[in-house]
């Protein structure tokens, strides 16, 4: 905690470390009070430094017990204790330190280095945790092998881990008992785990393929014994496949997974030990919804796949993040799209992409996804490093091919296993093993802002050609402007008035050119004529979102229409209809509610409705309308309460309309048999959830008889939620009231439910009003110490229930403000990322930013601003 400025660190200024560390000795001794933490490193001088350097230990709120070089105690002249620091101004060329620290896990609200979370003692150490368990050089260029020894009580803390393989085991006095674990693998402190509780233990094993056997085991609480089996499952799956995909073997004998109740982001890569945020591990079909499911498939093969993608090759220094977590991420939604639809998987990315990341990317946080400087690493696990890292390496993947890629991925784990190296060092293996220049591409690891593509096109009929013009810009974006055009991956497609794609014939002599192209965008003007076309054609364009750009047409509804029901591009589809929808809402703002909702979407969505041809999954996904979050980040001077009213204009025009097309639609799709989580069942429970959805919206009765039957009998927890989350939304205040009621005694005793009942409730314009959010702040099940629960109340309520948030008196900026204060003393990593909605104030109507801002300053002028929050506050207020 501290008042004055936090310092700004450079990636100009990086120097490699001047000591390094061989082996690590730790031995824990874990007590109800506090822990004592004995280790001794091996270290010596780097040879690729100068010699004569000071030897400096990152550490964070440690109780230094004892310190000795080469077994000789230093007394307090021989090292300064700078805070954050431990230097010792003289050290041999090679010696070893022995440190002991003593520390306070139980005290640990910040949940970064060695905390208790129910029960239980568990680490966070990246990025910079593990400089709060012992003084160390806390970064990721050191790496080291790892012996740890656990030391508890045997009756509360009968399992003990640690990363790699137990090598020792036994009974010390007073019922105490230890467990030794070694790993063979040196690693960067960051990976560095332990894990000390009553654990249930759940047993596979995996048979990889050179034909070793993995013990494969899942540790959590005994309540959770029967929420274990689709992890396991997932973890076996993403091993097959990233032997398949990648040729990527696991090295360990052992891979552990534990879930805790307490963690402030989903998961965490430590070697042979992952650490899960509970909500991302634990599922039964009874609690947990498709959603949940997917997520925790798609976050298992995420941490999994870091054990190549992160651990075997991990980053050089923290600038460097996106090289694991973007490729990661890559790898995760190549996985998911695997395990289920492709289309449907990318339509869910790039929601999230365009909502949330471009809305990063324009606002005062705004860095390249290798970032050039920070003041807190911790602000910069973002959207940008994960999502936009991830679409960078997703067209670096389509310009050179699924084979040249695979080529490019097995040299980089080839030529860097064991090091720690940069983005740069990625994209270099990508151009060696392709032969392909990817110069101009780098500037997509340097240049911050979202490009912006404007498309223009003629169509000369005499001679039959059709000419696009692509211009790109870049957007000004905190201390960058004037930016070089970027090296874009365009794809395209035409289609004629039949709906059928055209050959895309470049110059006269052309016959029959290749239906898509992609077109390689590399100036800031690019222009391409299309040969041998007897009339004007409807551009596709963007394919598949070939590249993480805002695209610019001057589309007519005729041609959305149009793309809507022809386009080849399963993507695209889904697009059109998306702007045609967004068009349409926009249009309605400001306008008496009587105003005309475009027939023609009305028609759009019926044909949808009864489309029985069309991937059910992919209609699912049409029938959304844009979220509310969208339309404020497509806007300039955000009016929210305006943008949801016409938005709830337009859902209840449609509902109306398509009543009895939405009846039909939930009766067609009502289950028969047995749960299952095929696409296909998937696609069918979200088709239901809609339509119940719209036509409680529009208070139907039918539509309330049916929630409460879906309600009562549902045998899963998407289709009891679903019901929970129309009734709420719904005008049935006595229904609503009572739904909550059942839904919360019935599963009052498991924390992620009872998430999931807050974060409706909070997220609900009808039942998440200020005053219901203070309420549901003072519900007994209600933790300020638990990042969930925060992140289901304060959370839904600024992130997705836009209207209350936005509410014209100013009232939703104020709490917010008032709940970061709160949060910066006790957990400053999650105070800062509840700071977010407000950043973008430079975003909406005068009214509301003058609030918003006048909010962010109230946080600005706290006390003992932690630097976390300082960062965010500072950054937005420039
Ligand atoms: N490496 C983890 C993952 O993406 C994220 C951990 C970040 N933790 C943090 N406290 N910033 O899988
Ligand atoms: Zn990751």
């Amino acid at each position: 905690m501290r008042t004055n400025q936090p310092q700004t660190i450079y990636l100009s200024d990086y120097k490699a470390p001047a000591f390094l560390v061989d082996q690590v000795d730790l031995c824990f001794e874990l007590f109800e009070d506090g822990a004592r933490v004995h280790s001794t490193l091996s270290m010596r001088q780097n040879p690729e430094s100068g010699s004569g350097a000071p030897l400096e230990l990152h550490g964070d709120s440690l109780k230094l017990e004892f310190l000795a070089l080469n077994g000789t105690p230093l007394l307090a002249g021989a090292y300064q204790d700078e805070g954050d620091k431990l230097v010792i101004p003289e050290v041999p060329a090679e010696f070893e330190l022995a440190v002991v620290t003593w520390i306070e896990p139980q005290n640990n609200t910040r949940l970064e280095g060695l905390y208790k979370s129910s029960g239980m003692f568990c680490t966070q150490c990246e990025a910079e945790g593990f400089r709060c368990i012992t003084y160390y050089p806390d970064r990721p260029d050191v790496m080291a092998r790892f012996r740890t020894r656990v030391e508890a009580d045997k009756s509360a803390y009968p399992v003990l881990l640690s990363n790699g393989n137990p090598v020792e085991q036994g009974d010390l006095d007073n019922g105490r008992h230890f467990v030794t674990w070694e790993d063979p693998f040196p690693k960067p402190a960051y990976l560095f785990a332990l894990v000390a509780g009553d654990l249930l233990e759940k047993r596979d094993t995996f048979s990889t393929c050179s034909g070793r056997n993995i013990e494969l085991r899942m540790y959590v609480e005994p309540r959770n014994s029967e929420k274990c089996e689709y992890a396991m499952d997932a973890l076996k799956r993403s091993m097959r496949w990233d032997e398949e995909v990648y040729g990527r073997e696991y090295d360990l004998d052992i891979f552990m997974i534990v879930a805790v109740d307490d963690f402030n982001m989903g998961a965490m890569e430590n070697k042979g030990l992952n650490i899960f945020n509970s909500s991302c591990v634990l599922a039964s079909q009874d609690t947990a919804t498709d959603a949940a499911f997917q997520r925790i498939e798609a976050i298992v093969a995420h941490e999994y796949f870091h054990n190549w993608s992160g651990n075997r090759v991990t980053c050089r220094d923290w600038f460097q993040l996106s090289l694991k977590e973007g490729f990661t991420v890559f790898r995760d939604s190549q996985f998911s799209a695997d395990m289920g639809s492709p289309t449907v998987k990318r339509i869910e990315d790039v929601t999230l992409l365009r909502t949330a990341q471009f809305a990063e990317d324009a606002g005062p946080m705004a860095h390249p996804i290798r970032p050039a400087s920070y003041m807190e690493i911790t602000n910069f696990y973002t959207l940008t490093i994960y999502e936009k890292g991830a679409e960078v390496v997703r067209m670096i993947h389509n310009l050179l091919g699924e084979e040249l890629f695979r080529k490019g991925s097995d040299l980089y784990f080839e030529r860097h296993d064991g090091q720690a190296v940069t983005t740069d060092d990625f994209v270099r293996a990508m151009e060696d093993a392709s032969g392909r220049d990817l110069s101009q591409f780098r500037l997509w690891y340097e240049q911050a802002g979202t490009p912006v593509v404007a498309v223009t096109d003629d169509y000369d009929e005499s001679r039959g050609v059709y000419r696009l013009t692509i211009r790109q810009s870049i957007p000004n974006t905190p201390g960058q402007t004037d930016k070089k055009p970027q090296h874009i991956p365009f794809a395209i497609g035409l289609l004629n008035s039949a709906g059928d794609p055209l050959p895309l014939n470049l110059n006269a002599e052309e016959r029959n050119g290749p239906l898509e192209r992609v077109l390689e965008l590399t100036e800031t003007e690019h222009s391409v004529e299309f040969h041998g076309l007897p009339e004007r054609p409807v551009p596709s364009l963007l394919r598949d979102f070939s590249a993480p750009v805002r695209v610019q047409y001057p589309w007519t509804r005729e041609q959305l229409l149009f793309l809507m029901s022809h386009d080849p591009d399963g993507f695209n589809r889904w697009d059109a209809g998306q702007r045609l929808a967004v068009d349409v809402i926009q249009s309605l703002l400001g306008a008496p509610d009587d105003a005309a909702v475009e027939p023609r979407l009305v028609e759009a969505y019926r044909h949808l409705l009864n489309d029985i041809e069309l991937d059910q999954a992919l209609v699912a996904k049409m029938l959304l309308l844009p979220s509310e979050a969208y339309l404020v980040e497509l806007s300039d001077q955000a009016d929210v309460p305006a943008i949801h009213d016409a938005r709830e204009q337009v859902m209840k025009h449609l509902a109306h309309a398509l009543r009895d097309e939405l009846v039909a639609c939930y009766q067609r799709n009502l289950d028969q048999g047995d749960y299952q989580l095929s696409s296909e069942a998937i696609a069918r429970r979200s088709l239901r959830n809609i339509a119940l959805a719209w036509l409680l919206h529009i208070d139907d009765e039918q539509a309330l008889a049916l929630a409460g039957e879906q309600f009562d009998n549902a045998d899963n927890m998407t289709d009891r939620l679903g019901a929970l989350r129309a009734l709420v939304n719904s005008g049935f205040e006595h229904e609503r009231n009572q739904a909550l009621a059942a839904f919360y005694q019935r599963f009052s005793e498991d924390p992620q439910v009872v998430e999931l009942w807050f974060s409706v409730q909070a997220s609900s314009d009808r039942a998440g009003q200020l005053p219901q959010i203070q309420q549901l702040l003072q519900h007994p099940a209600f933790d300020w110490k638990n990042p969930n629960k925060v992140r289901s109340v304060v959370g839904a309520f600024a992130g997705q229930n836009l209207a209350a948030f936005h509410s014209p008196d100013g009232s939703g900026y104020q709490f917010l403000a008032e709940q970061v204060c709160r949060l910066d003393d006790s957990n400053p990593q999650i105070a800062a990322r509840l700071v977010s909605p407000l950043t973008r104030w430079k975003k909406f109507a005068p009214h509301y930013c003058e609030q918003m801002k006048a909010a962010l300053e109230r946080i600005r002028d706290k006390s003992e601003l932690s630097r976390d929050v300082y960062e965010v506050v500072h950054k937005s207020l420039a």
